[in-house]
């Protein structure tokens, strides 16, 4: 059972690491939770989810795919589950910062490998990473990668 405190601590995690870093896009943002923590915060966020119900915040009811223009200087994604792969790559092919709290693989990878697999994406892709652990129940394993 994911950790209700999940988006206010990765919020609070992304303001102290990423302070200069205000256009935050939120990958795989869910009912948009993330979102309204990191407004409160000062920043400007835009959700991609394909789900039609959500919040009242900006959000893009689509698919996100490394065809998305880029107009945010950091992407992140809170257990994104698929699209985890895909901020990586996105983050290294528009060479901003990126920080995913990874869950469930693309393809049933166990978590720990998953994790590793992440990680040598990102470094073979020229960012250089680090782990964090939030300190909440579930998926709490925090990857932050910057260029
Ligand atoms: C486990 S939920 C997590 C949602 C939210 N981040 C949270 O922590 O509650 C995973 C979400 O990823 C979304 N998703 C998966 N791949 C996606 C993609 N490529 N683009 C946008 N959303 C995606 C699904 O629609 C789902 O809402």
């Amino acid at each position: 059972m994911a950790d209700h405190q999940r988006f206010e601590l990765f919020a609070d995690l992304l303001v102290r690491r990423f302070p200069e870093k205000k256009r935050v896009y939120d990958v795989a943002g869910g009912m948009g939770k993330l979102n309204v923590a990191l407004r409160s915060r000062g920043r400007e966020c835009l959700s991609f989810d394909r789900r039609r119900k959500h919040l009242d915040v900006p959000f893009a009811e689509r698919e996100f795919t490394l065809d998305e223009p880029c107009a945010a200087d950091l992407v992140v994604g809170m257990h994104a589950d698929g699209a985890t792969r895909i901020i990586v790559e996105y983050a290294a092919q528009h060479r901003v910062p990126f920080a995913v709290v990874p869950c469930c693989s693309d393809n049933s990878m166990p978590y720990k490998p998953w994790m590793r697999h992440l990680d040598e994406l990102a470094r073979g892709l020229g960012l250089h990473t680090e782990e964090v652990l939030l300190p909440m129940r579930g998926r709490a394993r925090t990857l932050l990668g910057w260029p």
